[in-house]
């Protein structure tokens, strides 16, 4: 089924545009694809590119809040709600009229707050989060792409604006150059689709990690997955509803991370991205797997 869809999408690969705001994400070909997909049993399966690296980029978001979410109370939740933003990924508006309260911690502001309290809780926030990928994938030699972090960094004004007026309104605890710097090194993580599908199977497993202990409880799992759904791919969360209609969390490197709860984590990857930032290709991908399977949850 997965080289099927390979072959379906075949005519959308290069749609789209590769995101440029990033310099070293640029150079990347748009018209590359991979899917893969893990079961609950951590087997997985792929086709196309799917053992290439990429920029994961913000589907970082979904592991800083589950790792932040894990075993702590839900204090994070005084600090970033859990709407639908409607605005752009990396949109200001809202903030001022919320008072330095991001609608929820997949949308950029949000996710720099999420950044801000695993630095609180462990320091190195985004090394704790590559131990935790690196255990899930299996693969020890996941790692963060320097020259991305570095092209990162230096086009940050952005981020940047947004993590200091979040801290004129008190709601950022460490100095804003660190959240910047971790945050970058999160977003900046390569991996590829057969790494994040198995590091995202714990949300198809109710929270349940690979060797069998639990990172978040079924609740929170649950929880986090409705976020994605409703969150995970900004301003057009309600078209990946109506085409995908499962949890999602994209990022502007082109991936896709999807949960079928109680099934299956299913990654794809195409840089040739829509103008909400979304892969163009791998959004037709999970279409075409929900139609296929029947799992879309509705
Ligand atoms: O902060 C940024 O703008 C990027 N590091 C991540 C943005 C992103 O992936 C949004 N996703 N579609």
């Amino acid at each position: 089924m997965l080289e099927r869809i390979v072959e379906e999408v075949a005519p959308l690969r290069g749609a789209g545009v590769a995101a440029d705001y990033i310099p070293a994400l640029a150079r990347v070909d748009p018209g590359r694809f991979g899917i893969a997909l893990a079961d609950l049993d951590g087997q997985v399966h792929g086709a196309g590119e799917w053992e290439t690296a990429f920029s994961v980029q913000s589907i970082s978001k979904v592991f800083t809040l589950a790792l932040v979410l894990a075993g702590t109370d839900e204090s994070l939740w005084r600090r970033v709600g859990r709407e639908p933003s409607g605005n752009a990924f990396n949109s200001l508006t809202q903030l001022e009229r919320e008072r330095g309260i991001p609608r929820n911690p997949f949308i950029n502001a949000g996710a720099l707050i999420v950044t801000d309290e695993l630095i609180s809780q462990v320091g190195d926030a985004s090394g704790d989060l590559l131990a935790f990928l690196r255990a899930e994938s299996g693969n020890p030699d996941l790692r963060v792409d320097e020259e991305v972090a570095a092209s990162e960094a230096a086009h940050a004004d952005r981020n940047l604006a947004v993590t200091h007026f979040m801290a004129s309104y008190g709601n950022v605890r460490n100095p804003v150059p660190e959240v910047l710097d971790q945050y970058v090194r999160q977003c900046s993580i390569e991996m590829s689709c057969r790494d994040l599908a198995l590091a995202g199977r714990f949300l198809a497993a109710h929270g349940v990690r690979r060797d069998g202990t639990e990172l978040v409880t079924n609740r929170q799992a649950k929880r986090i997955n409705a976020i994605m759904l409703t969150c995970g791919t900004y301003d057009a969360a309600g078209e990946f509803a109506y085409r995908v209609g499962v949890p999602g969390k994209s990022g502007v490197g082109g991936g896709i991370l999807a949960i079928v709860p109680g099934r299956c984590a299913v990654a794809v990857w195409s840089p040739g991205l829509d103008v909400r930032g979304n892969s163009v290709a791998g959004v037709a991908a999970l279409d075409h797997f929900t139609t296929l399977t029947g799992w879309s949850i509705f």
